[in-house]
């Protein structure tokens, strides 16, 4: 596995692949990688004939409040995983080579339909700095395919519009949820929990479960399922930010004719703030 840091540099290989009749894939993190990780790299082997893993907390994703000085940066580790995993090169630029020198205001990319509920009511901007981000690894890496996990729900919403709005010929492919054996999504962020924080924070995944069974059995009062996932949240002590049902396809209020649903939930334990969601249909 080739470390690159600059953006001339992924270029140089990706040119070389592509002269071959390489098909590339692509997995864009922020490192601090984890076997949730590791899954999008293996749904990103398949098919292709190189894959490439970027690693860059993106100062732009993030409200001035929030955690970017404290994310968890573990390079080494990373390394390690990604050539276990069987990446061809990780991309690894600094805020300079991804920005420019002492940028401060950058192009933005706006996805206005989907990013002003949910996490964007909590974390304004938080997803034109994902969509800048993706939409400049793109241009960079150019690969056929990128992979984002799925318990990043709005996220991938968000990237796939920006794809089909912008025509970036990027296929893009959602990868389950990877849990830990008690339920709760493997998450960088759920390293700030605390031994009695970690004990309850798998109560997010219980009360999706619970909303997700409520549906599939014929439950139709979606108000009340979210104030029920609401309640069991704030009932472990959580700081709850949303619990929605809402359907797939656009993240808006499900009609009563909607079958596609996603149940999604954002609540803070101690310093950690959490997300996961669960996919469901209606009967
Ligand atoms: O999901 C993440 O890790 C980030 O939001 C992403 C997609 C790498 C953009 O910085």
């Amino acid at each position: 596995m080739q470390t690159v840091t600059t953006i001339a540099g992924v270029r140089a290989c990706v040119r070389a692949w592509r002269q071959a009749g390489e098909r590339i894939a692509f997995v864009p993190t922020m490192g601090n990688l984890h076997a949730g990780h590791i899954s999008l790299m293996e749904l990103a082997r398949q098919g292709h004939d190189r894959f490439i893993a970027s690693i860059f907390v993106n100062p732009m994703q993030f409200g001035p409040n929030e955690d970017f000085a404290h994310y968890p940066r573990t390079p080494a580790r990373d390394a390690q995983m990604l050539q276990d995993a069987g990446c061809d090169v990780m991309f690894m630029p600094d805020v300079a080579e991804m920005y420019g020198e002492g940028a401060t205001a950058p192009t933005r990319i706006d996805v206005p339909e989907l990013t002003t509920t949910l996490c964007g009511e909590f974390r304004p901007g938080h997803f034109e700095g994902v969509a800048t981000v993706v939409a400049k690894l793109f241009n960079i890496v150019l690969p056929d395919t990128a992979v984002f996990g799925e318990k990043d729900f709005q996220q991938l919403a968000v990237i796939r519009r920006m794809v089909a709005d912008l025509c970036f010929p990027v296929t893009v492919v959602g990868a389950p949820t990877v849990r830990e054996a008690d339920g709760l999504a493997m998450s960088s962020r759920n390293q700030y929990l605390t031994a009695e924080e970690r004990r309850i924070a798998p109560g997010i995944h219980r009360a999706l479960l619970a909303a997700t069974a409520a549906i599939r059995s014929g439950a139709a009062d979606v108000a009340a399922i979210e104030r029920s996932g609401a309640a069991s949240l704030a009932a472990h002590g959580m700081q709850v930010d949303y619990f929605a049902v809402r359907r797939r396809v656009d993240l808006t209020h499900p009609g009563a004719g909607d079958r596609e649903l996603v149940v999604l939930a954002a609540a803070r334990i101690g310093k950690a703030r959490l997300i996961d969601n669960l996919q469901v249909d209606r009967p």
